[in-house]
């Protein structure tokens, strides 16, 4: 299966390799989600068995968008934050394409996909200007889009606030750990938002992770100037982001 107009994405995390068929012209998934579990230690070659999985029960047979939670050059994994760090240096690109039997793949920073998604159908889809998404997960990821261009691998979850990284104060992780209730959790999140609107003075945060979908429960709280909108796409923002790369050529 592939078509005209629809892309193929998958969706890197911690506990699920995720991937679905995309309409590109509306952003929204063609077939059921798949979802299958991430392999520990979810090491190169594990994963890559786990995507062609992945690809195989959807009969997709076209191009693949591929996101991690890294920074990716030219295909290239850079960083390994909170993945196995046996994934540094390792040209992604190249090992999920051989998996899949030497077609186009292409490989970006899981937060970017969401941005760039969120960016053309969701939460920002009316905006212009600078919008920042931030997804808030096991760590702090970023996407930085201008006009709907991204300007990739911001990484802004490593960002120092307050003597401590981003993701390290306010990862909805940190949430968990800690046992903070939402009104407490949302003075670190404004902390972390007002060090980054006094830098890049966006016209909006879009907020995204699982977190988002409690929205209510914590954007109101927030205390930063920028306003802040939930993420609309929620668990599809990433495949349907790296759909979107891949058609268009888009390789960070
Ligand atoms: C990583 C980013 C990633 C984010 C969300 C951070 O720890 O450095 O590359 O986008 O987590 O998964």
């Amino acid at each position: 299966m592939s078509a005209r107009g629809h892309g193929f994405g998958i969706d890197i995390g911690g506990s699920g390799v995720k991937g679905a068929a995309v309409d590109l012209a509306t952003g929204e998934l063609i077939q059921e989600r798949i979802k299958v579990a991430t392999p520990h230690p979810a090491t190169p070659g594990a994963v890559a068995e786990t995507v062609a999985k992945v690809v195989a029960q959807s009969g997709w047979d076209g191009p693949v968008g591929i996101t991690m939670p890294s920074v990716i050059i030219g295909g290239v994994v850079r960083t390994a934050a909170n993945i196995d760090k046996s994934w540094i240096g390792i040209d992604a690109r190249a090992l999920f394409s051989q998996a899949l039997g030497g077609r186009e793949v292409t490989v970006l920073n899981d937060a970017d996909a969401a941005g760039m998604a969120e960016d053309r159908y969701g939460a920002a889809k009316d905006l212009d200007g600078l919008v920042m998404l931030l997804t808030f997960g096991t760590g702090i990821g970023s996407a930085v889009m201008y006009n709907g261009v991204l300007m990739p691998n911001s990484e802004l979850g490593h960002i120092e606030v307050g003597g401590q990284e981003a993701e390290h104060r306010a990862a909805a992780s940190i949430k968990d750990r800690d046992g903070l209730t939402y009104a407490q959790w949302a003075v670190e999140v404004s902390k972390v938002l007002v060090t980054l609107e006094n830098l890049f003075w966006p016209n909006v945060f879009v907020a995204g992770g699982g977190i988002s979908r409690d929205y209510a429960e914590w954007i109101p709280l927030l205390t930063n100037r920028t306003p802040v909108v939930a993420a609309d796409l929620k668990n599809t923002a990433g495949i349907v982001g790296a759909a979107m790369a891949v058609s268009a050529g888009i390789a960070p």
